[in-house]
């Protein structure tokens, strides 16, 4: 089984240039179809993810070549609407395309995108929302069946703000008769860039990034040529990587006007951020300070998908820190692997008690999620000497090439 090895305990000490950013690039590969034509995507991560939703798009029909670093998705002619289950179940978000498939096809057959370790990860929202747009589903042991000959806009509001039910509200109502007024929709900078993709090809969606999203429909969409933005997510890896262990980073194609909630924790911990034009310099000595208080909350509060990364990192911090996933019911997975390197944590509830240490051990470690274990890659970067993070396939889900980044920041990795 492959694994990560990682020499830590030495301060960072480099720069790395910040990939694109997987949860904007999923929902832009699902709206490609909803256009009978030509899309050109640049700075799309070439991550597990990406290629999984690739080989989605050549079941359905679309010619998929890369040209240097721009990829070329032709959507002109599909032939089928119906998502294999290998790829269904290995990845949530091919539920994302139930709003495109509907949208171009007027019909999809998708597999339950089931739970995974952080969660139940139900839709229920999903298709309550799709229903008000016209959609009807057929709930089968194998998976969902669904149509909607006739996408007619209206005004809803979602009873949470849910960032893959709002993606898959403005898939469906991009192309539907009439206006949809969504309400209480999520406002992720990763909706801000799928309503802009959409918008550079004709579609009419105003609103964007806030909670209240009016989407008019339009007959069809041109081609576009379209820069994906970069990662948050794995910025703020890298920003939380550098307090657990010290050190001086320059990261580049930041995007700081998302990170906000991140760069006010990490003063918090003690650590020294300079931002210029896309970059951001951040500075750390010794042991991080402790954060009394956080919890995770849809954007722009500080986003669940840095909690376990920060977990980790507070693992070293001088004082306790409490945490509460207030997002997913089941993302403190980690915390026994943490404790095996001495991590002093308690949990109740939904919250993570944890009185730093002075130092981890290293040791064996496994990755069972995306954000899990790059959280774990922390804790080995920050413990003094060799270890291992195992079935590091997850990381590869969401981080274009951890291996080639964390080299460059000066850690000794390599992947058996
Ligand atoms: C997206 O997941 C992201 N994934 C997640 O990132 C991220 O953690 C999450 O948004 C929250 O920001 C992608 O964009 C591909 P939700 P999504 O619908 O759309 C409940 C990563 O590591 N819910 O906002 O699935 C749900 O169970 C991943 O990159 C329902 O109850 O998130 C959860 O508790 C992990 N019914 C909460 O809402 C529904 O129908 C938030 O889910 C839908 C969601």
């Amino acid at each position: 089984m492959e694994y990560l090895e990682i020499r830590g305990g030495s301060p960072l000490k480099g720069e790395v240039c910040i990939q694109g950013s997987k949860n904007a690039a999923l929902p832009i590969l699902s709206a490609v179809i909803l256009h009978r034509g030509t899309t050109v995507l640049r700075n799309c991560p070439k991550i597990i993810d990406v290629l999984y939703m690739l080989e989605i798009l050549k079941d359905f029909g679309c010619r998929i070549s890369w040209e240097r670093e721009a990829l070329i998705i032709d959507a002109t002619c599909l032939c089928a609407s119906q998502v294999a289950e290998c790829y269904g179940r290995q990845m949530r978000s091919s539920i994302m395309l139930l709003g495109s498939l509907l949208g171009r096809m007027k019909e999809a057959s998708v597999s339950y995108p089931g739970g995974c370790v952080i969660g139940a990860r139900p839709i229920d929202i999903h298709l309550a929302a799709l229903k008000k747009l016209g959609a009807i589903f057929l709930e089968e042991p194998a998976g969902l069946k669904a149509v909607c000959c006739h996408p007619t806009g209206t005004t809803l509001k979602l009873p949470f703000p849910s960032v893959g039910a709002t993606e898959n509200v403005i898939l469906l109502a991009a192309l539907a008769e009439g206006t949809t007024c969504l309400e209480n929709a999520a406002r992720e900078p990763e909706i801000e860039e799928l309503c802009r993709f959409l918008n550079s090809m004709g579609a009419r969606i105003c609103g964007a990034g806030t909670s209240n999203l009016v989407i008019t429909g339009v007959k069809k969409l041109h081609d576009t040529d379209f820069t994906i933005m970069p990662d948050r997510i794995v910025a703020g890896t890298y920003m939380l990587m550098t307090a657990a262990t010290g050190g001086d980073v320059l990261l580049r194609n930041v995007p700081i006007e998302q990170l906000s909630s991140v760069q006010k924790i990490l003063r918090q911990m003690g650590a020294k951020q300079e931002t210029g034009e896309h970059t951001l310099r951040i500075q750390s000595q010794g042991r991080p300070d402790c954060v009394p208080n956080l919890s995770t909350a849809p954007y722009p509060g500080f986003p669940t998908d840095l909690q376990s990364p920060l977990l980790a990192a507070l693992s070293l911090a001088q004082g306790t820190s409490v945490i509460e996933e207030t997002i997913f019911e089941a993302r403190f997975k980690i915390v026994e692997d943490l404790r095996h390197m001495g991590a002093k944590i308690q949990i109740e509830n939904q919250k993570a008690i944890i009185e730093g240490t002075e130092e981890l051990t290293p040791t064996d470690l496994i990755a069972r999620e995306l954000r899990g274990g790059a959280a774990l890659v922390i804790a080995a970067a920050a413990a003094k000497g060799t270890s291992r993070v195992h079935q590091y396939h997850y990381i590869a889900r969401g981080y274009e090439n951890i291996i080639r980044d964390l080299q460059s920041l000066g850690i000794v990795i390599q992947s058996t």
